[in-house]
């Protein structure tokens, strides 16, 4: 189990547990975080997962595959340090991420 923070857009920051193995995005959907919405399910075929990962994270996460980046042209307000939640699996090298969600999806 790792720690994952969500701050969405109006700063409330909501912390919650995940495992192992599962998404980013799922852990959003369980806890009731607002504004991911995660439309398709987790088959990057939507882009309204769409967070930002927080700077320091970016390097640990790594890139989007050629796949998710194309959806992530689909995605509201896109930078940088954007990706598609449910690409994100949870591994312990990710124990205090912090992500930002973004003010809307697409
Ligand atoms: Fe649809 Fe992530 S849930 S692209």
């Amino acid at each position: 189990m790792v720690k994952i923070s969500y701050i969405v857009h109006d700063g409330t920051r909501f912390e919650v547990k995940a495992e192992n193995g599962s998404t980013v995005m799922e852990n959003a959907i369980r806890n009731a975080v607002p504004g991911v919405e995660a439309e398709c399910g987790g088959a990057c075929a939507c882009a309204t997962c769409h967070v930002y990962i927080e700077e320091k994270w970016i390097e640990k996460i790594g890139q989007a595959d050629p796949m998710e980046e194309d959806m992530l042209d689909f995605a509201y307000a896109v930078q940088r340090s954007s990706r598609l939640s449910c690409q994100i699996k949870v591994t312990d090298e990710m124990d205090g991420l912090v992500v930002h969600v973004p003010e809307r999806q697409a």
